[in-house]
């Protein structure tokens, strides 16, 4: 064996906390699943892939704080998700609801993974977009996910290490004339995911970022029938995508299963980017 590819298979000098955990933890090795016991809080997740994402780590063994603003059916989504499901009021926007929060999780244990998922699309053109839709957008998207970065990144920071995965969408790799203001938030998201990366490393924290096409949840109702056939028109696999696809992504970058990745960006877009 080469001495490079001896030096890539090297275990860690030093643990760096929960983002060096040896592939044996990985799926196949541990009947129990990938996340038995740790803590993960999935921001907008009383809905479409954020209620996918929880449902499929806690089948996995995890303990999931499900996060959102529509208190009254992400208490219920969590009730039905059994004794492992935690529902909070959190607007990501809100720097209050941050803090409570993470003191709620941390009566429980270390924050493991984070998911910065909620978000807002109300797509206009730059011609028709008001400085108050642009603003809101910049308040949830840009800002929540930057305080979801933060807040999380301290508890993590506190526990020895973590993963964080930010939830962006084909809208931040390209130009989305439709989304002005939604297509400049995702971008942002693009930057704060790839600095915040390098930053955290040192820390044991691993960030990523998922940028799904369009995907079968509310968020496309806004669309016209005909404005989605034609969406779908430009994906060349030739359909909607689906929760658990992009569920899937970001069960795998939250995992051991990535642990060597950080700084990544995933699209589950049928190739829609290609
Ligand atoms: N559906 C798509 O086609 C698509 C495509 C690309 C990217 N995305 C991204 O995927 C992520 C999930 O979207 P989805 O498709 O599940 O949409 P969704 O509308 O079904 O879910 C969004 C969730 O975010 C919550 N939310 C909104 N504002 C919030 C706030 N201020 N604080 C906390 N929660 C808030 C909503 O209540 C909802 O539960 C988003 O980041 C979205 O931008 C979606």
């Amino acid at each position: 064996m080469c001495d490079l590819i001896r030096e890539t298979h090297r275990p860690p000098a030093k643990c760096q906390g929960y983002a060096c955990l040896p592939l044996a933890t990985a799926q196949g090795d541990n009947p129990l699943g990938r996340f038995e016991d740790k803590l993960i809080l999935i921001t907008g997740a009383a809905h479409g892939q954020g209620a996918q994402e929880a449902r499929q780590c806690i089948q996995e063994g995890a303990q999931v704080f499900l996060a959102d603003i529509d208190d009254e059916t992400g208490h219920r989504l969590a009730a039905s998700l059994g004794p492992n499901a935690h529902y909070l009021h959190l607007d990501v926007a809100q720097e209050a609801d941050w803090a409570q929060a993470m003191a709620a999780i941390a009566r429980l244990g270390p924050l493991y993974g984070l998911v910065n998922n909620a978000a807002i699309y109300r797509p206009q053109p730059l011609l028709d977009t008001s400085p108050a839709a642009f603003d809101l957008h910049v308040q949830v998207n840009l800002r929540g996910s930057f305080l979801g970065l933060q807040y999380g990144a301290r508890a993590m920071t506190r526990c020895g290490g973590g993963s964080i995965v930010n939830i962006s969408s084909t809208a931040g790799l390209r130009a989305s004339p439709g989304s002005f203001a939604y297509s400049a938030t995702k971008w942002g998201l693009r930057g704060m995911t790839l600095s915040a990366a390098a930053s955290l490393a040192a820390h044991g924290i691993r960030v990523n970022a998922v940028y799904p096409g369009p995907i079968d949840t509310d968020m496309l109702k806004i669309k016209s029938a005909h404005a989605l056939a034609e969406r779908v028109k430009r994906v060349p696999l030739a359909r909607l995508g689906t929760c658990d696809e992009v569920a899937a992504a970001v069960l795998f970058l939250l995992s051991a299963d990535s642990a060597y990745m950080t700084g990544a960006e995933l699209t589950v877009d049928g190739g829609a980017t290609l």
